[in-house]
């Protein structure tokens, strides 16, 4: 009997780890239209990065992720864990919708000294900040039904407990108040929180992250005010000695191309206000895919890094691309810097260093003159690494094309087309003829970013993925993500050179190993 009985435990024990194994990873992660050096859950939704934070050797993704659905709803926060920041390991869901409501973004902190409470000294928590949204207080018509909710781990970010006296930020009246980026700022000993509040940023700060004060607001009538402001982040950048603070907000309609895209200013921050120079909207990439994206927190000194990752897609169609059983992924990790441009202060951003630890062999394209359109792969497979360099000075070129890039092709004539706009003196991606469109219309077409090029090399630097690819121009000054779905896979690569020539100084590609196993 007893015999039984522990076989029939053994078998339940059994399922429910196959179960949980289940939820978190059933697939070889190959459909055709899989990211292979991105992050996307297994199965269902996602939207954006979420508590992206660095503790004792890991870097924790969290993300919005709906487990029953590839459309939007009821949010929870899924998790997955990297230690090199390309490499990612599904874990269970970290964060369930509870009576307070479901679980929007947020963002999380070591508590390394325990101010919260909620940990040791020797064991300090990992502090989860979000926002909940209840939904029968929406339905209601009441505007309070967004606040912020804390939750902490004590065991390395593998088992999360809701704080007992949620929420911890309740609502003044407010409809859109959401978002929570919390970080140190060690200056007055405080934890500062950046609020999205409809058209603007609040800020507060508090001792233990549990009790805040109202600080300041920044904001209203500045910017880009399309669309309501959503995921800030606040932080500080260095170019030699000048110090600068860059708040970073998404902005829900009005990108650059049209639909959500995350602009940036460029200021002070005394621990109580931010105070912005200039006038002129920056924005963090110019492409539609590339929204919600904020920074990692705790990175240690010694590494020194700003890095940040964006949910790669656009509200105007996410839920409706095309992929499959999941939807939804991130960008690259990308390493943001600040530089100085005729006194102005920019940010750009570069992929991870650690990504190239992915390079296949490398091919070297031969330097020439290229007009019309020359063929230089007829096989290959995403995702690819390309690096190109067009000579636009002291170049044998006599008459200078008016558009030249690069371009992928199938045999159903599909093409994607990445490649700068002499004319107009734009980079561009054209994804018109690239496979799917949207039927919302918003999906297909050249997408834009100005750059007037005085330089004799313009470079284009590319991560091309199955269904996405990014492009960091002029060492990361213009950045754009761009989703497509070819019918079939692309299988040739041109270069094009239209109505003139352009030279190629120097050409590179390597054949990019899948995160989703150890090599190919
Ligand atoms: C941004 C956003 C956030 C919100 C979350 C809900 O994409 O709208 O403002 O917290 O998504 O999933």
């Amino acid at each position: 009997m007893n015999k039984i009985f522990f076989h029939l435990v053994t078998i339940a024990l059994f399922a429910m780890a196959c179960n949980r194994f289940d939820k978190i990873t059933t697939t070889d992660m190959r459909e055709s239209y899989r990211p292979q050096v991105h992050f996307s859950p297994d199965s269902m939704w996602m939207n954006d990065p979420n508590g992206m934070v660095y503790y004792n050797g890991e870097y924790h993704l969290f993300y919005q992720y709906y487990p029953d659905s590839t459309i939007w709803g009821p949010m929870h926060w899924g998790h997955a864990i990297s230690t090199d920041l390309v490499h990612w390991e599904p874990m269970p869901i970290a964060l369930y919708p509870d009576s307070l409501g479901w679980i929007f973004s947020g963002s999380a902190v070591a508590d390394v000294s325990n101010t919260s409470g909620l940990g040791t000294e020797e064991d300090p928590p990992l502090v989860a900040i979000f926002t909940y949204h209840n939904r029968p207080l929406e339905d209601a018509g009441c505007d309070t039904f967004q606040y912020q909710g804390l939750a902490y781990s004590i065991d390395k970010g593998r088992s999360w407990t809701k704080y007992d006296h949620n929420p911890v930020l309740p609502n003044p009246g407010i409809r859109d108040f959401r978002d929570p980026k919390v970080f140190w700022y060690s200056e007055s000993n405080r934890w500062m929180m950046i609020l999205a509040v409809q058209d603007h940023v609040s800020i507060y700060s508090s001792p233990n992250l549990i009790d805040w004060t109202f600080e300041s607001n920044f904001g209203e009538g500045t910017g880009s005010q399309d669309g309501v402001w959503e995921c800030p982040d606040l932080f500080p950048m260095q170019t030699g000695d000048t110090t600068k603070w860059i708040m970073m907000v998404s902005v829900g309609s009005g990108g650059p191309n049209g639909g959500s895209a995350t602009q940036y200013f460029v200021g002070d921050f005394d621990g109580h206000t931010f105070s912005r120079e200039g006038t002129k909207t920056k924005w963090v990439d110019y492409g539609k895919d590339n929204y919600a994206g904020v920074t990692w927190s705790n990175i240690p000194k010694e590494d020194g890094r700003r890095l940040f990752i964006g949910w790669m897609n656009n509200w105007q169609y996410a839920n409706q691309i095309p992929t499959g059983k999941w939807r939804g992924a991130t960008t690259i990790v990308r390493e943001l810097e600040m530089v100085e441009v005729y006194n102005d202060y920019l940010l750009i951003s570069k992929p991870v260093g650690e990504l190239k630890t992915l390079r296949d062999k490398e091919e070297q394209l031969k330097p020439e003159l290229i007009s019309g359109e020359m063929e230089i792969k007829k096989t290959f497979e995403f995702p690819l690494e390309v690096s190109l360099h067009f000579n636009t000075k002291n170049s044998s070129a006599m008459n200078f094309a008016e558009r030249f890039g690069i371009e992928f092709y199938n045999k159903k004539n599909e093409k994607l087309l990445i490649g700068y706009d002499n004319l107009n003196k734009l980079f561009f991606i054209d994804r018109t003829g690239a496979g799917w469109e949207s039927p919302n219309k918003e999906f297909a077409g050249i997408h834009y970013a100005p750059y007037i090029n005085s330089d004799p090399i313009l470079d284009m630097h590319l991560i091309i993925d199955r269904s996405s690819v990014e492009l960091y121009a002029k060492g990361g000054l213009v950045v754009m993500t761009e989703q497509f779905f070819s019918r079939e896979p692309f299988t040739t690569i041109s270069l094009f050179a239209e109505r003139g020539e352009i030279e190629l100084g120097e050409g590179k590609i390597w054949p990019l190993n899948s995160i989703w196993n150890k090599g190919k």
